[in-house]
């Protein structure tokens, strides 16, 4: 028979490593603010002052808050399993955060609670942990005396729970990880800067929160007293804003919603408006499937690798809501900002990108057929080699010939290089990302009637010198660009000349 030995990790170096698992300050107040609202939370204060150096930060909220025991497990590592079920709206899966977040950012850990008018408290302390030289998780208790020894902490508790029944203030003290190395006034500038990218990320990650759809309960959350807006992506009060079709995706009886949204052209906004809603990194970036687990955002502008990010694609940004329940197949991080689609979810998620991109091919192959179509003459020719698209001038379009005969063996040469130059300087990119915004758009400067009758007349030249084929002429231009793309005109400018036309 085997023995057991019992070998406790480490307190001090777990929590050490674990301080590295890639929180940044962003992200760790995200997840304590998910706590709140779990505790359904209606309004939440995130209140911090720079002191000099000796910053602090506190999430305050008006939720059930904790009894003593809830709050000494909510302490522990591992306050749940990961593979108990939890309630509908719970945003959390770990038993971690809590924990994990505020040890990224700072070395002591207070949380007060207030259950039901009685008050508890408990701090973890870093340095005290590294004390320890026996591997026991001693946690602190504050008693009465102690929490009001605090001062920031009391005058937190008096301002915000001691006429409330519920509530929970989570206190950092002693951060270390917002800011590292560096002078202090550079350490000031970069809290506030970061304090900053934090409401922006909030604003984001909180949105449906902040501003809910009907049904479902408003969460205030305010820093240092301002409250934040909600930022929604997909700017859908915006009229030019279209909301495409919604679709659902089921595994194992639990839905997954998906709903498209292609974002306003840019000259259909305002420029500030447009700009607003770019988002970091702009709009080529932020296309993409954005995640919502439990209407809390955890991922942003990705196509899972199912297709590449494309400037025909820029304004699609698709709304996807996932339960909880299907936390196993995603492999949410702890953090809850990375998770990725199992193979089925990605099945269908490729079929929600399939139905926008049909939609939005239509209206280039009615482009494309057109052109396409009976001429056979083109003034552009495509050329698809080796993977490569190339527009390139028809040199043998009968106009381009009879110039290039026309003229003497040098200006042939140069005639061709300017033939060339323009070819290879169209504004391709430019093309590209206005066709991606708004195809019909595009036009090609119109021929005026004198400009086609003179090329009418070249060609009738050329073609038919000795005027025998008058016949066939109005069917023959048919083949033949620009009178084929200009037919009206090219006919009345016939019809002048006195010829017959036969459709
Ligand atoms: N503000 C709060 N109000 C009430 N209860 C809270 C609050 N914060 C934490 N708790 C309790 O503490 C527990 C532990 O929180 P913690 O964030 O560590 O883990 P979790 O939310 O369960 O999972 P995850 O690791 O995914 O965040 C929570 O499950 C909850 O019961
Ligand atoms: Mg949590």
């Amino acid at each position: 028979m085997s023995d057991f030995v019992n070998v406790p990790p480490s307190p001090a170096s777990l929590i050490q490593s674990l301080r590295d698992i890639g929180y940044s300050i962003q992200t760790a107040i995200a997840d304590i603010i998910d706590n709140s609202i779990t505790a359904n939370s209606t309004k939440i204060d995130i209140k911090f002052s720079w002191n000099f150096g000796n910053s602090w930060l506190a999430i305050i909220d008006d939720g059930e808050g904790m009894t003593h025991d809830e709050l000494i497990n909510a302490m522990r590592f591992g306050s749940k399993n990961s593979l108990e079920n939890r309630a509908e709206n719970d945003l959390g899966r770990f038993g971690l955060g809590l924990k994990t977040a505020s040890f990224s950012q700072c070395r002591h850990l207070t949380v007060l609670s207030k259950k039901n008018k009685l008050v508890s408290c408990c701090a973890w302390d870093l340095d005290l942990i590294a004390r320890n030289n026996d591997s026991s998780w001693m946690l602190s208790v504050l008693n009465e005396v102690a929490i009001k020894q605090n001062v920031v902490l009391n005058e937190l508790f008096l301002k915000f729970l001691s006429d409330k029944n519920n509530g929970t203030i989570v206190f950092w003290e002693d951060i270390d990880r917002m800011y590292e190395e560096g002078l202090v006034k550079d350490k000031e500038k970069l809290f506030n800067a970061l304090i900053d990218d934090t409401r922006e990320h909030l604003q984001l990650v909180f949105h449906r929160f902040l501003s809910p759809e009907i049904g479902s309960k408003k969460v205030s959350i305010l820093m240092n007293g301002d409250n934040l807006i909600a930022f929604n992506p997909f700017n859908p009060q915006n009229l030019a804003t279209q909301e495409l079709e919604q679709q659902q995706i089921i595994i194992n009886g639990n839905k997954i919603v998906a709903q498209p949204y292609i974002l306003p052209h840019h000259n259909k906004v305002s420029s500030e408006e447009y700009e607003k809603y770019a988002g970091e990194g702009g709009y080529l970036q932020n296309q993409g499937f954005y995640i919502y687990r439990n209407k809390r955002l955890i991922i942003k502008g990705t196509w899972f690798r199912l297709i590449k990010k494309a400037e025909l694609n820029k304004l699609i940004r698709i709304r996807v809501d996932i339960p909880n329940t299907l936390d196993h197949l995603w492999k949410i991080d702890v953090r809850k900002s990375h998770a990725s689609p199992p193979e089925i979810v990605k099945e269908g998620l490729l079929q929600v990108i399939e139905k926008i991109e049909v939609a939005g091919r239509k209206v280039y192959k009615q482009r494309g057929t057109k052109l396409a179509s009976k001429v056979t003459n083109p003034v552009w020719h495509r050329k698809a080699i080796a993977g490569e698209i190339i527009y390139e001038i028809n040199r043998d379009h009968p106009l381009i010939l009879d110039l290039l005969n026309k003229v003497s063996k040098d200006q042939k040469d140069y005639l061709q290089q300017i033939i060339t130059m323009v070819e290879n300087s169209f504004p391709v990119d430019l093309f590209y990302s206005d066709f991606a915004d708004s195809p019909e758009q595009i036009k090609s400067p119109s021929f005026d009637e004198n400009g086609l009758k003179l090329l009418l007349d070249m060609f009738i030249e050329t073609w038919d010198p000795g005027g025998t084929l008058k016949n066939q002429l109005s069917k023959k231009l048919l083949t033949v660009d620009p009178f084929s793309s200009n037919m009206e005109l090219t006919q009345n400018l016939l019809k002048h000349k006195g010829y017959k036309i036969n459709e």
